[in-house]
């Protein structure tokens, strides 16, 4: 086969072990899918969204419901959107447990912090450009946080907001961080990211003295198992598409409403769970940080993984860092259950 676009973005052999399903999962591959996936449709429906207070609801029913093949292209949207956090996560989680994250891979693990992160705002900022009735509460919470961080809490505000009560205002910032400015982050981390996956030597498997499977691939194998997981995935996000519809409700009207009963997205109930407990930069801010840090810093505080163990699950020679992840996992899930429940 005519070496393709796709082929060079792949060196002409790899190890076999590299490119197993069951050592990657395929979930930063499926992560990468995702983001071209909302690149598409976030700018077809760019060509209907209102960023006006006053119409921006209206223009997301209009392209749910009278648009052709809007409410699916929305769908999509929203779906890989949620898509991509559990997929995310998921590989941070199997970069952790197969201790993949040592030298020379450290610097990589922050870059892909980094993306998560940002893949969170964009799916927070998101979450807001639906303007309806449902995004106040969520939206006065979340940014009145940024107010209670001692000396730059007003200025961070302002950033976010602009001037005035966020709900009458911060629609057009939301827009634009949604759209531009977190948008270009994303790319320039997540390019990094891939670039620095194969600048670090590929997937992380132990050095080949102590490798027993040194098989290689070929590059059009590598392609062809890619093609393969775009080709599931895609029938994924299809099917959840046609039958799941994206919530969408009724636009805000007058003054809008902040109601106690009203639930942030489901990423960030964990800490509106928390929320409840009383000081707001406690638990909305130092403690999310917090748990950032500690994550960010596995690779630079922890001893490095043991070479023979780089690649295989849950390892020995890591047990700290996997008990500190499956902590922090538990903890989350935890607590946005007793938010789901109560
Ligand atoms: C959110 C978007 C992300 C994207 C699009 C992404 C993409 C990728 C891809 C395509 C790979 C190579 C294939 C694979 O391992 O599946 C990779 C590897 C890697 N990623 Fe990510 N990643 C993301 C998030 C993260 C996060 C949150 C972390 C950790 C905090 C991380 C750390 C790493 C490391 C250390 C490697 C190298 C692993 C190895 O060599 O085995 N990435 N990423």
């Amino acid at each position: 086969m005519r070496p393709s676009f796709f082929h060079h973005l792949h060196p002409p052999t790899i190890p076999a072990v590299q490119s197993r399903w069951r050592h990657t999962l395929g979930a930063g591959g499926t992560a990468i899918l995702l983001m071209l996936i909302l690149g598409v449709t976030g700018i077809l429906e760019m060509f209907y969204y209102v960023p006006n207070p006053q119409e921006a609801a209206l223009s997301v029913q209009t392209i749910t419901y009278h648009v052709p093949f809007g409410g699916f292209v929305r769908n999509l949207h929203y779906w890989s959107a949620q898509l991509l956090l559990i997929v995310s996560a998921i590989h941070l989680l199997r970069v952790v447990f197969t201790a993949s994250y040592g030298r020379p891979r450290r610097f990589n693990y922050l870059l892909g912090l980094g993306v998560f992160v940002l893949a969170i705002l964009l799916d927070f900022t998101g979450y807001i450009l639906r303007w309806d009735e449902g995004i106040c509460y969520p939206l006065v919470t979340g940014t009145n946080l940024l107010k209670t961080i001692p000396l730059i809490g007003d200025f961070l505000f302002r950033i976010a907001v602009g001037g005035g009560e966020a709900c009458n205002t911060a629609l057009l910032r939301f827009y634009t961080w949604h759209i531009f400015g977190l948008t270009i982050f994303v790319l320039i981390l997540g390019v990094w990211h891939a670039f620095r996956v194969r600048r670090d030597g590929g997937i992380a498997v132990p050095p080949p003295q102590l490798r027993t499977d040194n098989e290689r691939i070929s590059r059009n194998e590598l392609v062809r198992r890619e093609v393969l997981q775009i080709f599931v995935v895609s029938i994924v996000l299809i099917l959840m598409s046609i039958f799941l519809p994206a919530p969408i409700a009724a636009a805000m009207t007058g003054k809008p409403i902040v109601t106690e009963e009203a639930r942030a997205p489901w990423f960030f109930l964990w800490v509106q769970q928390m929320l409840k407990w009383g000081d707001p930069f406690l638990f909305g801010v130092l403690i999310p940080f917090a748990v950032l840090t500690l994550t960010a810093l596995i690779p630079y505080i922890l001893p490095e993984p043991a070479d023979a163990d780089i690649g295989s699950w849950f390892p020995k020679s890591n047990r700290l860092a996997q008990i500190i992840i499956i902590a922090i996992a538990l903890i989350v899930i935890v607590l946005t259950l007793m938010m789901v429940l109560t």
